[in-house]
């Protein structure tokens, strides 16, 4: 049996302590060893743990607390494959095409093909089952879809829709609910990933979903059936200015360029098509 020391600490029978963590160590630690998962197993996962993380997602920030966000929670297989077909054929359809302008090595890795044939290797990507990093999002047990009511981003300040500021306070606040339901996600031990909505339409008429209202992201839930990879981030000295912005941290637009190159470099394993992409592969450019 343990006691408690006056500092918090469980003193354990032999006296060795064992600092509590705090709810900064928690909080970094769901923040820094979630991942993104796009293989996830098909295995149900507890209705609680959908009520938490919905939960989650309705306390977070917005602007003027306008809160316009809704959840669409999918578990039917039918409706999640004809959704994944619909977002298939349209979204990541135009993903692919749209990166084809790209040159090859700065193309999001998912989208990085060599054949001469560009509608076949479409297809190819278009049928895989995603090999061993990936397996199609709709054999996850539950999606959630999250939408956006754009009418509520009036309750913020008029400000927030002039001079160049479009409505970012709308997409703000639905990156934030996401955000809070995707760390609920990671500390409940489940995967899952930000599926970007693109051409969002025929995704709507799969869900019934009234033109008024957006479809903002995909998220697949369950767990992971892939083992947890580092994560990736730049240094915080590389973007922390004090005082006044250091102009030796600025970067060209040619540094910019040179950034990218790395950065697939270093991420690309992650998403693995190919064997041409695994680690190593883009360090030729740098
Ligand atoms: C705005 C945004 C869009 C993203 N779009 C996608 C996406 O469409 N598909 C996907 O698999 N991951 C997507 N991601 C996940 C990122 O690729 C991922 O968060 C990033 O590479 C860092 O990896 P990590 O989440 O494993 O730490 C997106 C993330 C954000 C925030």
């Amino acid at each position: 049996m343990s006691h408690t020391s006056l500092e918090g600490a469980a003193i354990m029978p032999n006296g060795s302590k064992i600092k509590p963590e705090s709810d900064y160590d928690v909080l970094y630690r769901i923040m820094t060893t979630r991942m993104s998962v796009r293989r996830i197993r098909p295995d149900p996962i507890p209705e609680e743990y959908v009520e938490k993380i919905l939960e989650a997602g309705r306390w977070a920030m917005s602007g003027a607390n306008g809160q316009p966000w809704e959840y669409l929670v999918i578990k039917d297989p039918k409706r999640k494959r004809d959704l994944y077909d619909a977002f298939q054929d349209t979204s990541t359809e135009f993903c692919f095409w749209m990166e084809q302008m790209r040159p090859f090595e700065l193309r999001h890795p998912a989208f990085q093909v060599k054949g001469d044939d560009l509608k076949d290797e479409w297809q190819k990507i278009r049928n895989s089952t995603g090999g061993q990093q990936r397996r199609p999002w709709h054999e996850a047990p539950v999606v959630i879809v999250v939408l956006g009511d754009g009418r509520r981003q009036w309750a913020t300040v008029n400000a927030a829709f002039t001079f160049g500021r479009h409505a970012s306070h709308f997409t703000d606040g639905l990156a934030n609910t996401c955000t809070h339901m995707q760390l609920a996600i990671a500390s409940l031990g489940l995967g899952s990933h930000w599926g970007t909505v693109h051409v969002q339409e025929p995704l709507k008429r799969v869900l019934g979903v009234p033109d008024l209202i957006d479809v903002y992201l995909i998220i697949s839930v369950g767990f992971a059936d892939i083992e947890r990879k580092p994560g990736v981030r730049r240094d915080l000295k590389e973007l922390v200015h004090r005082e006044t912005y250091d102009m030796s941290k600025f970067m060209s637009n040619e540094d910019i360029i040179d950034y990218l190159y790395k950065l697939r470099g270093k991420t690309m394993f992650r998403y693995h098509l190919k064997d041409s992409l695994l680690p190593g592969a883009g360090d030729k450019k740098g």
